[in-house]
């Protein structure tokens, strides 16, 4: 079984390929499936963003609820998707599933265009679509190496897992929702409310309000906007566009 988070599809496309090369099937962890029974020699594998050096919020509360009933040993992998730099992910997954009796056997990473569009601007389509074009040779080299069930760490451009707990630290910070603010292009459709994997937003007055202090910070709604109308640091993501993967359907 394959479990994903996606915010924008790049997490999602890749989980979709994975498990069509393993002959399963890709889940969401937003289905909230967290009673996991694996058929003898079935695989185990977690698609995921990276955030911030490290894995999304909402797969860290994924796995510390997850419970996998086994039938002997199963191949167990992370694939996270990432733009520059993978971090610890791998790293973190080790650990939070470890807490959870399970060991990790390997870990991959997939280049894939980088939707932290504070930085990254990805206004070009013809960029965008060669970006998306090595992500697929990206995509096969990780299934052929699941399919062999290779064994180890085989993530680069990693952190060191000790400067986590300051990196978390400045994520949190950076996860304050009220660096997220809405313009007058809002049409009061509801979208941004209805996609937010940690509802964060609730619409009020057909406008969206930010109910919690902090969010997961994913940039879901930021990208999926009919009007582009939810900003990020403002200005900052503005001029960078906006993203989806185009091979998954929105
Ligand atoms: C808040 C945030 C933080 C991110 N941090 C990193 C990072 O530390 N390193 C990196 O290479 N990419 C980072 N990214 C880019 C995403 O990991 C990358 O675009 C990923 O493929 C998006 O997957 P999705 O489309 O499944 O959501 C970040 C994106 C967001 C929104
Ligand atoms: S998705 Fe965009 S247009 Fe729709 S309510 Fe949210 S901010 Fe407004
Ligand atoms: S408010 Fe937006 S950025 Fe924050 S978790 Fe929800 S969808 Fe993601």
């Amino acid at each position: 079984m394959i479990v994903y988070f996606s915010a924008t599809g790049n997490s999602k496309y890749a989980a979709e390929r994975i498990a069509a090369a393993l002959g399963d099937r890709a889940v969401s962890i937003e289905e909230k499936c967290y009673d996991i029974t694996l058929k003898e020699d079935e695989c185990f594998g977690i698609v995921t963003p990276t955030h911030w050096w490290a894995l999304p919020i909402p797969v860290r509360a994924f796995l510390r609820n997850l419970r996998l009933h086994r039938r002997g040993s199963h191949y167990v992998f992370v694939a996270s998707t990432y733009g520059t730099t993978p971090g610890c992910s791998a790293e973190e997954t080790r650990h939070l599933l470890r807490e959870r009796g399970i060991r990790l056997s390997a870990a991959y990473n997939i280049k894939m265009p980088d939707n932290w569009t504070v930085t990254f601007d990805l206004t070009d389509p013809v960029k965008v679509a060669r970006q998306n074009e090595k992500a697929e040779i990206n995509i096969d080299r990780t299934i052929a190496m699941i399919l062999h069930k290779k064994k180890g760490n085989f993530t680069k451009l990693r952190t060191p897992y000790a400067i986590y707990p300051f990196t978390d630290r400045v994520f949190a910070k950076v996860r304050s929702t009220k660096n997220l603010t809405v313009d007058d292009n809002c049409n009061g459709c509801g979208l941004c409310a209805k996609k937010c994997p940690v509802n964060a937003i609730e619409m009020r007055d057909g406008k969206p309000v930010w109910v919690r202090d902090r969010c997961a910070l994913c940039f879901r709604c930021l990208h999926h906007c009919p009007q582009f109308a939810i900003q990020f640091w403002k200005g900052a993501t503005r001029k960078h566009g906006q993203y989806t993967n185009p091979n998954v359907k929105v």
